[in-house]
């Protein structure tokens, strides 16, 4: 187990994990941000985007053990308060789950 430290949607988090996690995995079933989803788990098809320091990166390729220090924003975290942001509306407006 290893301690990382990073940032999430704007928030300062530390978990306690495998570094060699996906950080897909540690996004939903560590913190529980269910947003990023899982299609084809191998860097195709970019359903599992979430921004690294403002650039979309695969979370499925992605190791917890690389994000230390680094600001990942999940589509949870793109929100307006209980606003939808507008990313978010064109998601719902598009059928997107
Ligand atoms: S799940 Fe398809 S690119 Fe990550």
């Amino acid at each position: 187990m290893k301690r990382i430290e990073f940032f999430i949607n704007g928030r300062s988090q530390t978990v306690e994990i495998e570094p060699t996690m996906r950080l897909i995995d540690m996004l939903r079933e560590v913190l529980g941000l269910t947003g990023t989803k899982e299609g084809c788990g191998e860097g195709e098809c970019g359903a599992c985007t979430v921004l690294m320091d403002g650039k979309p990166v695969d979370s499925c390729l992605v190791l917890a053990g690389q994000i230390k220090g680094h600001h990942i924003t999940t589509i949870e975290g793109v929100s307006n308060g209980a606003e939808l942001s507008n990313l978010q509306r064109a998601f719902v407006d598009a059928g997107a789950i």
